[in-house]
């Protein structure tokens, strides 16, 4: 059995894990997300700095949390895109480090391609064909999974704007909530009226693609909203807006699982720890006969566990590695886990 190292350093966070067949040993983050609060958003140079500092002690506290050594380590995966540039190189550099110092192979892989995996961790194995509905920072994407590692992942749509955890971060900008907007928006949301205000569905018309989406109409409504009505409740309109989100999210994930008939639906990434989306996606799937899979909350958001996962489903179906010379690939599509 191969104990993989997983490095993710695409945005702000520092995360390191470890994975044996399918089973999360110890893992550990370090989170610079105090230090672009005040900036409304990430700023990469500050972040690469801040990973850079993070690295070695948290690949140090996850190995405790492991109870294993660098010596027990047998392969590293790293995070080689997409994410910012400045903040990527720092995890490839030291995957790469860590590999040639231990003697292990490495692989580059694709941070959606891990926030999948994340999932395996808690549930076991991906079915046969399943809908993966990733909701991240920069992505939203409809998907066709298979086995994630072998065969190609298919996309049934990709946002045509704003993705939906960008609408989340710039909505909570609007109305005066910290940063990342989010988790404020969540906890706000939970003191207001999800019915209070009507806000639009973005692409549920009929002529619409059925599984198109776009968020930034929905900023807008928001923000004209919060124009004409300058003493509006600030929980109303984050519970308002958050219906509508997870409102349209659900919906076209389950289109999407009658569409394609695949009766198991994914949901992923760090929009996926919204209490409000978890809730009603499992109303939905219950009524509809499909199963539904969401990560613990913890493994929703980027984590160095997530990679390792992926990593380590590389390494079960004997992938060949990645050649030490590649480098970081600030966008790219998911279609194939490993991208070197
Ligand atoms: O996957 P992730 O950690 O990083 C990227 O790969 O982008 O996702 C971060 C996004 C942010 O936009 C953040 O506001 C959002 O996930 N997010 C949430 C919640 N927690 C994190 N959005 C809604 N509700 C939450 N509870
Ligand atoms: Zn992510």
């Amino acid at each position: 059995m191969t104990i993989v190292m997983g490095i993710e350093t695409s945005c702000d966070e520092t995360g390191v894990g470890f994975v044996e067949d399918g089973k999360l040993l110890g893992d550990a983050l370090a989170s610079s997300m105090d230090e672009h609060a005040r900036f409304g958003g990430v700023v990469p140079e500050i972040a690469a700095r801040a990973h850079l500092h993070a690295m070695v002690p948290t690949v140090h506290l996850a190995l405790e949390r492991a109870g294993i050594t660098l010596d027990d380590v047998g392969a590293v995966a790293v995070t080689a895109g997409p994410g910012l540039a400045t903040a990527l190189h720092v995890g490839v550099a030291a995957a790469k480090a860590y590999s040639l110092a231990l003697g292990v192979p490495l692989y580059g892989v694709h941070h959606l391609a891990g926030h999948a995996a994340a999932d395996t961790l808690e549930h076991g194995p991906l079915p046969e064909h399943s809908i993966g509905l990733i909701v991240s920072g920069g992505h939203t994407s409809l998907l066709s999974v298979r086995d994630l590692v072998r065969t190609p992942i298919v996309h049934l749509s990709d946002t045509f704007d704003d993705a939906a955890g960008e609408a989340f971060d710039k909505v909570a900008r609007l109305i005066g909530l910290p940063y990342p907007g989010g988790p404020s928006i969540d906890k706000a949301a939970k003191l207001g009226d999800p019915e209070a205000i009507a806000f639009p569905r973005p692409l549920t018309g009929r002529d619409d693609p059925p599984l198109g989406f776009s968020f930034s109409g929905l900023k807008t409504a928001v923000a004209r909203y919060v124009e004409k009505h300058p003493d509006a409740d600030v929980n109303d309109v984050a519970a308002s807006f958050q219906e509508a989100v997870a409102d349209v999210l659900t919906a076209k994930a389950l289109r999407a699982c009658r569409q394609e008939h695949v009766e198991t639906l994914v949901i992923v990434g760090g929009v996926a720890a919204n209490s409000r989306i978890r809730a009603l996606a499992q109303e939905r799937c219950a009524a509809a006969g499909i199963e539904l899979r969401i990560p613990p909350m913890r493994l929703c958001t980027d984590n160095g566990a997530m990679i390792a996962a992926i990593g380590d489903l590389l390494v079960q179906e004997a992938t060949p590695p990645s050649d030490r010379g590649f480098s970081a690939v600030p966008t790219v599509e998911l279609k194939q886990a490993q991208l070197w």
